[in-house]
């Protein structure tokens, strides 16, 4: 038997994403992808890139869904949209927006400005750290992309690291399909750009993982998927290169999505198209700051891919399904 999945914000760059990996999944079934503004219309009329002319956007209302016998939906809307979508959701589900990514609610309003007054608990779907609540959630909130590329750049070091910066740059289908400064070509054309530079959401969303002290900058580079985490981490002792790197194949061993990278340092070509996050650097500087570097594709394992591979691990498939 297949799983029935459904999309809610099919249209947006994420949403495509999600038609295209579970269009292409042998053990799923896509029954409805919502939106709005090209409800009625076919995805090839907006994305003419996609092979089925045939398959179209519907605008189901939820109460439809939820009599569908639906297995599990992926939302794919702009934070604060989710919250009420999601707690009508009678099905299992998979949020991409940031809406249940905290677990204390008044950091969430604190960071979005809008309180969120569900019940739902939502597991923070980094399978790398949750994998075993995960196969349990009814509600997973999918991380975000540049969170999701420094907490696994992080996580193996964290505690031998007196601060961490984080360096990122990300391509600008980051800000999505919407209009905005960072994703108008005579903006980010031959140019970067940085933005929010001591107090992006993102910062706030990795404080709940990594407990190091930390500074976390994001730019948009003229690229349109891929982002990259230089991380410099001052360590407490002197490390060597080899016990680092060694430390971090160890962590990351049974992980199929996790790549350490040797002989060269990992670049947006080795992720852009896959859900792998490639981990590679691991050099100590003479102020004994270690540099890691690690890669994601933002529209991948930085939002649909994650969000299908926890759908795997949350029906007790195969991780790599429709993903490899
Ligand atoms: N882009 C990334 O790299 C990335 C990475 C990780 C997480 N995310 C998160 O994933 C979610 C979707 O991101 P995205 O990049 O796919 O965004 P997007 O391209 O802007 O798509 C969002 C979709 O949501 C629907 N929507 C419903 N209510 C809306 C509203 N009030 N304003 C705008 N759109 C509305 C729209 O479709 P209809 O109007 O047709 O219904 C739209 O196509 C966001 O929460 C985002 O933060 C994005």
């Amino acid at each position: 038997m297949k799983i029935k999945a459904g999309i809610i914000g099919a249209s947006g760059y994420t949403g495509y994403e999600l038609v295209k990996i579970l269009g292409r999944h042998g053990k799923v079934e896509l029954s409805s992808l919502n939106s709005k503004s090209h409800s009625g219309q076919t995805v090839r009329s907006l994305y003419n890139d996609f092979w089925d002319d045939k398959l179209r956007f519907t605008n189901l209302s939820i109460d439809e869904i939820n009599k569908m016998g639906v297995d599990v939906v992926f939302t794919a809307l702009p934070s604060k949209e989710s919250i009420d979508v999601v707690q009508k959701l009678k099905t299992r589900v998979i949020d991409l927006s940031a809406d249940f990514r905290f677990s204390n609610p008044k950091v969430y309003e604190k960071v979005y400005g809008i309180k969120n007054d569900s019940k739902i608990k939502a597991v923070y779907g980094l399978p790398e750290l949750f994998r075993d609540e995960i196969k349990k959630a009814k509600v997973v909130a999918n991380p975000g992309c540049y969170a999701t590329a420094c907490i696994l750049a992080a996580l193996p070091i964290q505690k031998f690291a007196s601060s961490i910066i984080f360096d990122c740059k990300s391509g600008y289908s980051g800000a999505g399909a919407k209009p905005t400064y960072a994703n108008q070509p005579e903006n980010y054309a031959d140019n970067i750009i940085a933005y929010n530079i001591t107090k992006h959401r993102h910062k706030y969303e990795i404080e709940q993982f990594i407990k190091t002290k930390l500074s976390f900058t994001p730019h948009v580079i003229p690229v349109f998927r891929g982002l990259m985490c230089t991380m410099h981490a001052i360590l407490k002792k002197k490390g060597s290169s080899e016990k680092i790197k060694k430390l971090y194949k160890g962590f990351y061993r049974k992980e199929p999505f996790v790549k350490i990278t040797e002989g060269k340092l990992p670049e947006l070509h080795d992720v852009q198209n896959n859900n792998y996050c490639c981990v590679g650097g691991f050099e100590i500087d003479e102020n004994n700051q270690l540099v890691v570097v690690s890669v994601i594709d933002n529209l991948l394992k930085g939002a649909s891919g994650q969000a299908v591979q926890n759908m795997n691990i949350m029906f007790g498939i195969d991780e790599s399904e429709g993903l490899v």
